[in-house]
């Protein structure tokens, strides 16, 4: 077999299709690229020079994807791109991890592990089209798609974010149910989002009684006292070792539960993004959201999603997408 490197430029695919900008704090970056829609020229750390001085190849979109050269972005991030035309695999090396993809498949190798991509790489025009979100996140960098500009942001990760987290990103659903929708909406997000799944669960249940809200129920008393903490049972000792919590609730008089409350007094969230999903009558989500902002000050928290027991894994992935959550 034998192995050449790429003789003209790799192209990345950007899956960035639903993906909404998501204005990034560049600290302490030492690397920032942006590449512009229909421009041969690319900017590092805001000096212009040429993707492909050759062809003068432009990012370009095609069927609603987003399609930019690799091999300038891999080399100008310091890594190598190495084609093996018999096996039609594509090799990217960056610090001490190794990309391994097939044209035509899903399965990537990052290292020793195997994931799947949302579209398998493909060759057009002689070019090997490759999903940018997969390579960049797993070799540390992030990226940002703003669609008003038409320009695609590569940067190192903010400093308190290591590359060895980052392989290793570790997702937890935590969720509060009273009547069983919020606990479907929650099972179907754990398995689109391969996270772990955890319920919080009262000390006292709430029988149906408690949720008959139409009478002064329990739950009802609990809404209208702010420091009301109802107790949860059982506790997630490696909490430290999610970086990102997707919580779920029902909204209960147009917002969340006490008991969520209790949840965020009781855990550390700093520096965590939090992704709130609820299920509800009709109310929105937006009201919790705020109060979870107010409440973890030192979290990214995303937009929310409102959903129900029969939402389906195409709109969580839409959610997921659109608030940049971490390719697993
Ligand atoms: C005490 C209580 C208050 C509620 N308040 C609201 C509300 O303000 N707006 C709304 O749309 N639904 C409200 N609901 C309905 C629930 O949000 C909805 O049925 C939800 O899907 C229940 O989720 P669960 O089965 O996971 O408990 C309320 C339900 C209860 C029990």
């Amino acid at each position: 077999m034998k192995k050449k490197t790429l003789p003209i430029f790799l192209m990345l695919l950007l899956l960035l299709t639903a993906f909404t900008a998501v204005p990034y704090a560049a600290a302490n970056n030492d690397l920032v690229i942006t590449l512009q829609i229909d421009d041969s020229m690319m900017r590092v750390n805001g000096t212009e020079k040429e993707i492909d001085a050759d062809l003068a190849t432009k990012p370009t979109i095609i069927n609603d994807r987003i399609l930019l050269p690799v091999r300038a972005v891999v080399e100008e991030i310091g890594g190598t791109a190495d084609w093996n035309d018999e096996q039609q695999t594509i090799t990217l090396t960056y610090d001490q991890n190794t990309i391994r993809l097939t044209i035509a498949q899903t399965t990537a190798y990052l290292n020793d592990g195997a994931y799947t991509l949302d579209a398998a790489p493909i060759v057009l025009n002689g070019r090997t089209m490759l999903p940018i979100r997969f390579i960049a996140e797993s070799f540390g960098f992030t990226v940002d798609w703003n669609p008003e500009q038409q320009l695609v942001t590569i940067a190192n990760r903010p400093a308190n974010v290591s590359n060895e987290q980052s392989d290793t990103v570790k997702t937890l659903v935590v969720y509060f149910s009273g009547t069983g929708n919020t606990k479907t909406l929650a099972e179907t997000i754990a398995a689109t989002a391969g996270a772990d799944l955890y319920e919080i669960v009262p000390e006292q249940p709430y029988t149906s009684e408690d949720l008959n809200y139409h009478n002064n129920c329990r739950a009802n008393q609990e809404m209208n006292d702010d420091d009301a903490r109802p107790a949860i049972t059982g506790h997630i000792d490696n909490f430290s070792e999610y970086d990102t919590i997707l919580i779920g609730y029902p909204i209960w008089w147009g917002t969340a539960p006490r008991i969520i409350d209790t949840f965020f007094d009781t855990y550390d969230l700093s520096n965590k993004t939090i992704m709130p999903f609820c299920t509800s009558g009709g109310s929105g989500i937006e009201t919790s959201v705020s109060h979870i902002r107010t409440i973890c000050p030192n979290a990214t928290v995303t937009n929310g999603l409102r959903g129900s027991a029969s939402t389906t894994s195409a709109s969580i992935e839409q959610w997921l997408n659109e608030n940049n959550f971490p390719v697993q």
